[in-house]
């Protein structure tokens, strides 16, 4: 069968981890008798300078086109300096509003193989770590007004975090979804004694909690959540919470895994469409260096072929190889540790393609 994928490499190690990628699923393709077709198109930074804006209308129709969004990552300290509303990190947001996809998945997972790379003790993670934080995505202060204005103190700028009851009804409902699926535990993160978009939050929650009576709700405040990541993780199965916490949890998330260099996401849309990116950034810091970790992005379309594509035994296929080349010791400088074996990005995508036979 034939699918169809729009191809977002975008900036800085971007275009790296998408071609490792890229190969990965051509192996796969092969393998199960697949076609996979890809249409390049332009967003971000790459786009500001080719055609002056981060998100041109072509990308958005290809996109919308297209079964499954595939990117790597936008922006880079040559647009840093760039008003606001034109820098290429607006091109990620107009995509996840142009498609809708309000559902941000990013599970969190230590394989065994790396817990060594983990820099929590080992028995706080012992047996394990698997949780899944689910972001909402479209809505909150991402999305608020905003601008400028004078106050008292001088020239201010602000941005509004706004929930709507229904935003908050969709994304719990996609929480307490997976929690089904998974451990029966969903952990609800706001900041509801201070802000009344958090006591809404955590009202529409608990509304949607009665439809899931085998389901264990708590509330935690974001302070308090930041906190039990590194002193507990493990307590965590899924975690629901709004645009701006979601980021920032996933982030200190990622780190507990061995490196944000792991982290994959799923971004959807009501019914099977989705972008699918990893958690990371462009980091600047060592694009075109042979040195990004890919597996994140690998891990990625892993997740586009289970939840778009409906390829299960294919999305386990990459999962088993990525863990095998892991437990062969082979590492990104992000995970190398003295007594591992040292390999580049490029590498990295060969030894995971090779697997898979
Ligand atoms: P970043 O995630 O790009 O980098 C943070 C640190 O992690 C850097 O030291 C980087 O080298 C390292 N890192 C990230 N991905 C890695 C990988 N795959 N392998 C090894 N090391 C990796 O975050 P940042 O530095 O805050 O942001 C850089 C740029 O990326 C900014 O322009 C930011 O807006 C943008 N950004 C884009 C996305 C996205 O496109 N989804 C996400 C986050 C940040
Ligand atoms: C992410 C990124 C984006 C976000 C930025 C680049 C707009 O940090 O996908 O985690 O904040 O959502
Ligand atoms: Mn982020």
């Amino acid at each position: 069968m034939n699918y169809k994928i729009a191809l977002i490499p975008g900036d800085g190690i971007g275009p790296e981890v998408v071609a490792e990628t890229v190969k990965v699923l051509d192996k796969i393709g092969e393998k199960y008798g697949h076609k996979f077709e890809y249409t390049k198109v332009l967003a971000g930074g790459c786009a500001i300078d080719e055609t002056g804006g981060c998100l041109p209308q072509e990308t958005i129709d290809i996109c919308k086109a297209s079964g499954a969004v595939l990117l790597g990552a936008v922006g880079g300290w040559q647009w840093d300096t760039l008003p606001g509303d034109q820098r290429p990190e607006r091109a990620l947001l107009g995509l996840r509003k142009e498609l809708g996809l309000f559902a941000n998945l990013r599970p969190a997972l230590l394989f065994d193989e790396l817990a060594d790379a983990c820099p929590l003790k080992p028995e706080i993670v012992e047996g394990g770590l698997d949780l899944v934080v689910v972001r909402e995505l479209t809505g909150g202060i991402y999305f608020g007004e905003k601008g400028f204005k004078d106050t008292d103190l001088g020239p201010a700028a602000y941005d509004i975090e706004q929930y709507a009851e229904e935003e908050v009804r969709r994304i719990a409902i996609v929480a307490f979804d997976m929690a089904m699926k998974r451990n029966k535990k969903v952990t609800s993160v706001d900041k509801a004694n201070v802000l009344e978009s958090s006591r809404l939050w955590r009202r529409i929650v608990a509304e949607v909690s009665v439809d899931y009576p085998e389901v264990t709700l708590d509330n935690l405040y974001i302070d308090n959540a930041t906190m039990q990541m590194v002193r507990n993780p493990k307590q965590f199965d899924v975690i629901v919470t709004s645009n701006i916490f979601g980021d920032i949890l996933s982030d200190e998330a990622s780190m507990i895994t061995g490196s944000i260099g792991m982290l994959p996401s799923a971004s959807l849309a009501k019914g099977n469409f989705g972008m699918y990116e990893p958690v990371h950034g462009s980091a600047p810091d060592i694009a075109g260096q042979n040195k990004a970790n890919p597996m994140a992005t690998i891990l990625s379309a892993a997740m586009m072929l289970r939840y778009t594509f409906g390829l299960s035994a294919e999305a386990d296929d990459i999962e088993t190889a990525v863990k095998k080349v892991l437990a062969d010791g082979y590492r990104t400088p992000d995970l190398y540790t003295e007594g591992t074996k040292a390999v580049g990005t490029k590498e990295a995508g060969d030894l995971v393609t090779a697997v898979i036979k």
